[in-house]
């Protein structure tokens, strides 16, 4: 059976470990950001620029891109290893890629500098549409997974702005009519346990800094998720995931009457480091939680657009893992690398059937912004980028072959201390010890190997890395940089030496808090490392007192735990 109040205090507390885990790789961090960056100048004033990193902190600039190799101001060349998700193509495919929206720069020019009427470069969305929008609609169509025809797609700029889009369509599509600000409204979003939808400010999932229930959104409760930090010791896939179902219905039944919307991310990103889905329990989610009248939007921001390389659905053209796995949500979001990775930024959330509806009760998104689909070059690319995908598939499948005996290689000779996973062009490994503590200490002595070895995985804040190649890396140079990568992250795990009995899954059947925190022992040693503001911050979160001296605040913490 399962404990309600367990079940609802574990999802909170797996929040309360995120921001105490994010802290600590901030302190951490400071080392290595010194380390490659101090020296010699990086090519601009690094105390102006308040970036990613803390000010002062923030990366060399980038003079060229030759591959992956990247040519940085000051610090010479790194292999990066996949920046996220944020480019498909590279060299001759990407200026192929560009070619139409360069014409019509070049066109446009030529006719500003002569001041005749210019081609459209972009137009506020209360003004009008590029004309490019037209070849990108008739380009996106086919890769629908849909069999309906009642579709509509809202354009954005930045993928988290399309998560919160396809969230504001779910709440209409599924509630049209309701009051969304009444006391009872279903207006909550469901986000997985692990689980990162885009920037920490304002992002469903994020739970730091400013909170789990960014922009007001974001429900505090987690749902249950099959990561390796939820699974028990000795526990086989089949009763795994009959115990995850089992807990994402009480989940369900628990906050029915609050969520709206059911997040998903079929193959993960950063938040377990790339792990696909088992397929048949996501559909098994995605069932359960629409039979309850919720819209479920299936995050394709980092896995769609063929990134998967996971074989189409008869008729379908792969783009979507949605098509792939026959997962029916209501709604996919793409994004990132859809702009063509070269800056034009474009992103959206397609409604998948119900578009009719929305129309005759003169509906959109809530979510809207000055630039939002208001770049022709981003349309341009985004249509020339889907008009090609299909091709690309055996790519995105030759960078799988070259990455996986690597990656399986690894699993094996770290005896456990690493677990990595993936498909297609879409890869990660993380560090298994079960403290979250650990494995902050073992990511920035994986960080440092890496700056030695000049290769730039992603490292994801669990621990460990992510590979997202472009689909046309050549394989051979990416099998070798990512070998380069292996061996830091076995060189770093033989060094930590963990015992075979700290590493994940745990052993005692949880407390689902302990399983995602790593228990309240480990949440205490973190708390132990963390300065008076950081407790004081975490305390406020919380909504608990700040008075008092370190050990009270940890205490209070701790006593939530
Ligand atoms: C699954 C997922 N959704 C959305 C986003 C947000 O995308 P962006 O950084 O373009 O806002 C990210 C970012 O990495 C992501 O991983």
């Amino acid at each position: 059976m399962i404990d309600h109040e367990t079940l609802k205090t574990s999802t909170v507390i797996s929040e309360f470990s995120d921001t105490i885990k994010t802290k600590i790789d901030d302190f951490l961090t400071d080392g290595i950001m010194t380390t490659s960056m101090s020296a010699p100048p990086a090519g601009y004033e690094v105390d102006r620029f308040a970036g990613r990193y803390a000010l002062g902190k923030n990366l060399p600039a980038v003079a060229n891109k030759a591959g992956f190799c990247f040519n940085r101001v000051g610090s010479g060349e790194v292999r990066v290893l996949g920046g996220a998700c944020s480019e498909v193509l590279g060299g001759a495919n990407l200026a192929n890629l560009l070619n139409d929206g360069y014409e019509l720069e070049v066109r446009a020019m030529e006719a500003l500098k002569n001041a005749k009427p210019a081609e459209v470069l972009s137009v506020h969305t209360s003004a009008g549409v590029p004309q490019q929008m037209d070849h990108f609609l008739s380009s996106l169509a086919p890769h629908l997974p849909t069999t309906s025809d009642d579709w509509c797609v809202n354009l954005q700029a930045e993928g988290a702005s399309a998560v919160h889009a396809a969230i504001d369509m779910g709440l209409q599509y599924k509630q049209g009519g309701a009051d969304f600000n009444s006391a009872g409204a279903r207006t909550r979003v469901g986000c997985g346990a692990s689980s990162y939808h885009g920037p920490a400010s304002t992002s469903p999932g994020g739970a730091t800094p400013l909170g789990a229930q960014a922009k007001g959104l974001t429900h505090r409760a987690r749902y249950p998720v099959p990561s390796p930090f939820c699974r028990r010791r000795g526990e086989d896939d089949d009763s795994f995931h009959e115990r995850l179902l089992l807990e994402f219905n009480a989940y369900l039944d628990m906050y029915e009457n609050e969520i709206g919307v059911i997040l998903v991310e079929p193959q993960w990103g950063s938040s377990v480091a790339a792990m696909p889905w088992p397929p048949a329990l996501l559909r098994e989610y995605i069932k359960a939680a629409k039979a309850r009248g919720m819209a479920v939007v299936a995050d394709e921001i980092m896995c769609g657009l063929g990134r998967h390389g996971a074989e189409p659905a008869a008729g379908g053209t792969g783009c979507f893992l949605s098509e792939c796995w026959d997962l029916q949500p209501d709604i996919v979001t793409f994004g990132k690398s859809i702009g063509g990775g070269a800056g034009h930024l474009l992103s959206g959330a397609v409604l998948l059937d119900g578009a009719a509806k929305f129309k005759e009760a003169s509906r959109t998104a809530f979510q809207s912004h000055t630039y939002a689909a208001a770049s022709a070059r981003a349309l341009a690319n985004g249509a020339s980028l889907l008009d090609s995908l299909e091709s690309w598939r055996p790519s995105v499948r030759a960078i799988g072959a070259a990455v996986e005996p690597v990656l399986q290689e690894l699993n094996e000779a770290s005896n456990g201390a690493v677990l990595a996973h993936g498909q297609g062009a879409l890869w990660g490994g993380m560090f298994t010890n079960a403290d979250p503590a650990a494995r902050t200490e073992a990511n920035l002595k994986f960080k440092k190997r890496c700056v030695d070895q000049r290769v730039l995985p992603y490292f994801v804040p669990v621990g460990g890395f992510m590979i997202t190649p472009r689909y046309d890396d050549d394989p051979d140079m990416l099998a070798a940089a990512t070998k380069d990568m292996a061996q830091c992250a076995l060189e770093t795990v033989r060094e930590m030496g963990w015992a075979p009995s700290a590493l994940l899954p745990i052993e005692s059947p949880p407390h689902a808090g302990a399983a995602t925190s790593g228990g309240s022992s480990s949440c205490s040693s973190l708390l132990g490392r963390l300065n008076k503001d950081t407790l004081k911050g975490i305390c406020k979160d919380l909504s608990l007192d700040v008075t008092g001296d370190e050990d009270a605040m940890a205490s209070r913490i701790l006593s939530k735990c």
